[in-house]
């Protein structure tokens, strides 16, 4: 198993360009179902999530292919509607299939996708929404199977907004007969990236971005050729990055204006970031400030940042309380960096972060996406080693991540 390990106490310092956005580049290219013909999205990044999509639309019988940051899916001949459990098991994203395999084949069989890290996760709204949209839903054998005739126009309230389900939806509307609303939609940057992929395939979708979606569903639509937008959440990583270790980097290639909470939060702890068109130059304080946060959808606090920001805190001059909203089980980072010799306790869905003048370098372990950069994090600026295990979880979503460090001077390695 490959581990990651770095050498803390250097500060970054230079250039870095944020990748494309993992979670915008997924249900982008699950859209391609919609779509017989030959899609090409840009800008896609080179990660083990991507390349589990690839082999699940692989599975559907669509050509994929990804080379230099460009995927070319050929949609043209569908073979199965079947999502079998061993590809969604290892990527829950996978569920984004359904609702464009319900839409273009009336039909769609995908697995349940079970409990994982950072909570229960049920798909219950997934399933109400195509419900309304008047499709038969019978889960039997750990299987979702769907079906309808063709999909009709209704209007759906999500309990919570659900960003892959908001996804979901949005996408199966697309081809219903009528008009389809989505109250209390997710309005993530990356649901707004998929509705303008949409909209290029011919799609007619308003409000995307906001809490009300409405889509006139059309007959069919045309493949896609579409950049996707930068990854917000990569460009927050290394913003802590620059701010923990104290260094002075550029990031570049990034959209300011879907990190405004972030950068409100780490400005907040004292990280100097100056905005210029499409990049930031970052440079991190002598020692942080402690504030608390609390997670939510967006246009709040992304939980997706929440891992890295408790690693900010860690050091931290004072008491930060880290509050997450979304997810129940998120603190799975605590125990590891406890090991690292933070003093952190959980009570609820709060943790209560004591800062230290000073990490130790210690093996841990990682746990999910988001806390195995935290841990990176942590090992940047703690004094002597940090091994990372379980590695395989930030190439879910971090492009070349010790190869982006080490640009910026960190010491870090991978090693088989
Ligand atoms: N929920 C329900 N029922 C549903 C759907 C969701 O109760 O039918 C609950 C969830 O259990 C959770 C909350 O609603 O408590 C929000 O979950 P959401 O559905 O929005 O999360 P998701 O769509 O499964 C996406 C990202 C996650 C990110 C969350 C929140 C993708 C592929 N994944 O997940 O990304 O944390 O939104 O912003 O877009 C990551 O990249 O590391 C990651 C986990």
């Amino acid at each position: 198993m490959e581990r990651l390990i770095i050498e803390g106490g250097v500060r970054l310092e230079g250039t870095v360009d944020i990748s494309g956005a993992k979670n915008a580049a997924l249900p982008i290219m699950a859209a391609s179902i919609l779509a017989p013909g030959v899609n090409r999205i840009h800008n896609v990044p080179s990660l083990r999530d991507i390349t589990t999509m690839g082999r699940l639309l692989t599975h559907l019988g669509i050509d994929f292919m990804h080379d230099n940051g460009t995927v070319v899916l050929d949609s043209d001949n569908l073979q199965t509607v079947e999502a079998p459990y061993e590809l969604v098991k290892t990527m829950r994203a996978s569920v984004l299939v359904l609702g464009p395999l319900l839409a273009r084949m009336g039909r769609a069989r995908v697995s349940l996708p079970g409990g994982c890290a950072i909570g229960a996760r049920p798909i219950d709204l997934h399933i109400m929404g195509l419900q309304k949209m008047g499709a038969e839903i019978e889960l039997s054998e750990g299987y979702i199977n769907a079906r309808a005739e063709r999909l009709r126009g209704a209007t759906i309230y999500l309990d919570i907004p659900t960003v892959t389900g908001t996804e979901n939806l949005m996408m199966a509307a697309t081809l219903a007969e009528g008009v389809t609303i989505i109250e209390n939609a997710a309005c993530e940057p990356e649901v707004q990236d998929l509705a303008n992929a949409l909209v290029s395939m011919g799609a007619r979708i308003e409000g995307a971005g906001t809490s009300i979606i409405r889509i006139n569903g059309v007959d069919s639509l045309n493949p896609l050729d579409y950049r996707v937008i930068p990854d917000r959440i990569e460009a927050g990583t290394f913003i802590a990055a620059a701010g923990i270790t104290g260094g002075e980097v550029e990031i570049r290639g990034c959209r300011v204006d879907h990190l405004e909470s972030v950068i409100a939060k780490l400005r907040e702890a004292g990280i100097h970031i100056e905005h210029k068109p499409g990049r930031l130059k970052v440079k991190g304080p002598e020692r942080l400030n402690a504030v608390d946060v609390r997670t939510m959808p967006y246009p709040g606090f992304p939980t997706d940042m929440q891992a890295q920001f408790m690693a900010l805190m860690a050091v931290s001059d004072g008491t930060s309380l880290i509050t997450e909203g979304i997810f129940e089980n998120r603190f799975m980072h605590v125990a590891e960096m406890r090991r690292l010799g933070a003093d952190i306790i959980v009570e609820g869905a709060t943790a209560t972060v004591r800062g230290v003048r000073m990490l130790k370098g210690a093996p841990v372990m990682a746990t999910d996406l988001r806390a195995s950069a935290s841990l990176v994090l942590a090992g940047l600026v703690a004094e002597g080693r940090t091994v990372i295990d379980r590695l395989y979880h930030i190439d879910r979503g971090y492009e070349r991540i010790e190869e982006k460090l080490r640009g910026l001077g960190a010491r870090v390695r991978r090693e088989r």
